[in-house]
């Protein structure tokens, strides 16, 4: 990256690859997701360093508890200890947490901690960081419309595109610039499918547990490469 190379204002990462990598080292999946956390500290560290608004990670989808309850238990409980521990080095580095997605069907104990969390870091003017959990993109966008449902009376019509966006869970967030996935997979995997309409797409095959700095470095670098054109032709 060079001083003068346009910077995404919100990166949106998909981190992918824990399994696989813990399978190459033959070690349990639940391992991996361990050293995904890891990754998820560098990556938080990076983006605040580098000046990027707003970083959002997909950490649990909707989708994932498909998964045997003893990883899906394990992935819950990881990320309460994560959120515990990394509280004072959040405070440290001025980054405001927030937490998406259908957090009221979490259990009450994990609830609780990202409610502290958020709580404890409301006041932060650094860094946005979002962690997305128990989220889908589908779910975003229904629960917008039951929403809107529930305001119908008042509500004016037709709606625009601001006001809807208002309802989703991810309201007074610009939309991602870019989004990077890991672990070679080239899909959404539902995650934020209304916000994503004009971001930018950065697929590499590194493995989440091995995400270093160097590697959202490239994906910075060939972001500031691209042409964002929004349907429009190049001036
Ligand atoms: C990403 O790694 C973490 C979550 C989805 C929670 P995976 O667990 O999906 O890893 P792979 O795709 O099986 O390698
Ligand atoms: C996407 O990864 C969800 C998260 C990273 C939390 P998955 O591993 O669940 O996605 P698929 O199943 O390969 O599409
Ligand atoms: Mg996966």
């Amino acid at each position: 990256m060079h001083s003068q190379d346009k910077l995404p204002d919100h990166v949106c990462i998909i981190m992918d690859g824990n399994g696989r990598w813990a399978l190459k080292h033959g070690l349990e999946r639940n391992d991996g997701h361990k050293m995904g956390a890891e990754a998820v500290r560098d990556a938080t560290e990076f983006a605040a360093e580098t000046g990027i608004g707003y970083l959002s990670l997909f950490a649990f989808s909707e989708e994932n508890w498909g998964r045997p309850e003893q990883e899906t238990g394990a992935l819950m409980q990881l990320i309460m200890e994560y959120v515990e521990k990394e509280t004072p080095n959040l405070m440290k580095n001025n980054i405001r947490v927030l937490f998406k997605g259908d957090l009221y069907h979490l259990r009450p104990q994990v609830l609780e901690r990202l409610e502290q969390c958020m709580q404890t870091t409301g006041g932060n003017t650094g860094m946005t960081l979002i962690i997305f959990i128990n989220y889908s993109g589908k779910w975003d966008i229904l629960q917008a419309v039951n929403k809107l449902l529930e305001a119908s009376p008042n509500l004016q019509t037709p709606i625009s595109y601001e006001a809807f966006s208002g309802y989703l869970s991810t309201t007074g967030i610009p939309d991602p610039d870019l989004m990077i996935r890991t672990s070679g997979e080239e899909r959404i995997s539902n995650f934020m499918l209304w916000q994503m309409a004009y971001t930018e797409f950065y697929f590499t095959p590194v493995l989440w547990p091995d995400f270093r700095k160097s590697d959202f470095r490239v994906a910075l670098k060939a972001y500031s490469n691209r042409k964002r054109r929004f349907g429009k032709i190049e001036e």
